[in-house]
């Protein structure tokens, strides 16, 4: 298969069957991944090598590899080396179901990390060598340098870092990918880090293709394999309602000067809330809006398109089959608009800062006080991961989190007396978004906290209990700052284990 993609004589001359390729890895490697939200990652090896995997297992000989990537990959990756029993550690954000399931298991030693710290973590030398980066790209170009294909991630990284290097050159890609991508070199360890020199999200500060030593190189596979493919749901009238009170509050927030009119750049996490939320921007009368987020999804293609936005800065697409024919299509139409980076310049804390992003991010529950859960179920099993979300959070000019207040049919409250897991703590939460309204807890002490908490976001059914907890906890706690009954405050989580619900009787 010759594409044309691999334009440097010395890189095809590399260019071998899958299989040989996946066949250099070898039992114990610890092996840096492309991909980022399925877009990326490698199509060909990873299914091969879970095959050698399965192969050697069935032969009694052990074999796993550790795996680092940008975030959560597809199931021909993830979910094969999974199945396959090959993964003995696994770092950052996944979310592939098989994964999980051995995670929870305590099969797979699971890392979550934020994805800004994670280039810092593996240079700092903390997370051991990388042997193999195995790293898709959309081209090679004459003087041997790499075009990224649809997410960066940690791709710089990996390449950088790794001893042997194998290269997916992916022609399904589209060829109008090449210089979209700013691939920032300039980041360094403490004490030589200078500032970022990024002021606004459409800003270029580095080139636009990675660099690889050819020498490290070991093979080269062509592929033409699509991304996965994530098909949204349309929203449902409790994202909806979310994304009304969130687009109401912006609104509003314009409305008194404490936003300027085109608003502060926008982040928003994954799912189909998230993307309610940007449809419900697209019907809004903001315009000229910017993005400095991590994904961009359907709804951001909308909106680019109609002018609502005017540009947008991510490290990946998280398209669906429909949204990746219509980019393909017009690929020249969003190229100046559309910046792909690093993940730990997308994500940096830095940068968010300065730029004040208006972080919206899914979570599984909140508490009284504001404290956020977005990773575990009922305090021990991991759902996907932090990914990004504390990244932005921390640093964002307002950090909403948003959520139905329900799961499971009503037998479980998302707003809770104490979260069973934290991931955000109440310093690092702006604004409580549920189908039911919004809790603004900027500037306020706990016990205002609280009670805004249960008028505006908790879901009525939950409300009389939860009264009745902050009642009793303001009358029996031994303080009166954080009011919690320490022996009741995860009573909820406990009778959901028990029952089934929550709810009492
Ligand atoms: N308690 C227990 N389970 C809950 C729950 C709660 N309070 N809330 C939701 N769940 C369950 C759901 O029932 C569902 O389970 P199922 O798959 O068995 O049906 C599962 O959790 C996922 O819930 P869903 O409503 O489908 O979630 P989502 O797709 O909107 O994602 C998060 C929500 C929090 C899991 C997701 O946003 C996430 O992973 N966030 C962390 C990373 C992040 O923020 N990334 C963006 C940063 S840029």
């Amino acid at each position: 298969m010759d594409t044309g993609r691999i334009r440097n004589a010395a890189l095809a001359r590399k260019v071998v069957p899958a299989d040989q390729a996946a066949a250099l890895i070898r039992p114990g490697d610890t092996l840096g991944m492309s991909g980022f939200t399925g877009a990326g990652h490698p199509k060909a090896v990873p299914e091969l090598l879970a095959q050698r995997i399965t192969a050697a297992h069935a032969a009694g000989e052990p074999f796993q590899v550790d795996l680092w990537t940008g975030a959560s990959t597809a199931p021909e990756l993830d979910g094969a080396l999974a199945a396959a029993d090959g993964i003995g550690l696994r770092l950052p954000y996944q979310s592939d179901p098989i994964a999980r399931q051995k995670i929870n298991a305590g099969e797979i030693d699971y890392v979550d990390v934020h994805l800004s710290h994670v280039a810092q973590l593996a240079w700092e030398g903390f997370l051991g060598p990388l042997d193999v980066a195995v790293v898709e790209v959309s081209g090679i170009t004459e003087d041997g340098q790499l075009i990224p294909s649809s997410s960066v991630g940690n791709n710089k990284t990996w390449l950088d870092l790794a001893e042997r290097v194998v290269l997916e050159v992916n022609s399904w890609q589209p060829a109008g990918l090449d210089g979209m991508h700013d691939v920032y070199y300039g980041t360094a360890l403490p004490p030589n880090r200078r500032p970022v020199q990024l002021t606004r999200p459409g800003d270029r500060i580095g080139v636009p293709h990675l660099r690889v030593d050819p020498d490290k190189v070991v093979a080269v596979v062509e592929t033409s394999a699509p991304d996965r493919n994530t098909p949204f749901s349309e929203p449902d009238d409790t994202a909806r309602a979310i994304a009304g009170h969130l687009i109401e509050y912006l609104e509003h927030q314009v409305s008194v000067g404490r936003l300027p009119a085109e608003l502060l750049p926008l982040q928003s996490g994954v799912g189909n809330v998230a993307n309610a939320v940007l449809s419900g921007l697209q019907e809004s009368r903001f315009e000229q809006l910017t993005a400095y987020t991590e994904v961009i999804q359907d709804g951001m293609l909308d909106l680019l398109r109609s002018g609502t936005l005017a540009s947008t800065s991510a490290t990946a697409f998280s398209l669906s089959p429909t949204a990746i024919a219509d980019f393909n299509a017009h690929v020249a139409e969003f190229r100046d608009r559309i910046v792909l980076r690093p993940q730990e310049i997308s994500n940096h804390p830095e940068i968010v800062r300065r730029l004040g992003v208006l972080a919206m991010n899914g979570m599984i529950e909140a508490d009284l006080y504001g404290n956020v859960n977005s990773t575990h179920l009922m305090g021990s099993r991991i759902q996907n991961g932090i990914g990004g979300s504390g990244d932005f959070a921390r640093n964002a000019y307002v950090s909403f989190f948003l959520t139905p207040s329900t799961a499971k049919g009503g037998a479980i409250s998302s707003i809770v007396p104490m979260v069973s897991h934290v991931d955000h703590t109440e310093h690092d939460v702006s604004v409580i978004v549920t189908e039911h309204g919004l809790a603004d807890l900027r500037g306020l002490p706990p016990r205002k906290r609280a009670r805004l908490v249960i008028d505006n976001c908790a879901a009525p059914e939950y409300r009389p209990l939860l009264t009745d907890y902050y009642a009793r906890a303001e009358r029996g706690a031994h303080g009166r700052h954080t009011p919690h009954l320490l022996a009741e405050a995860l009573s909820w989580h406990t009778r959901y284990l028990e029952t089934g619900s929550m709810l009492p009787g």
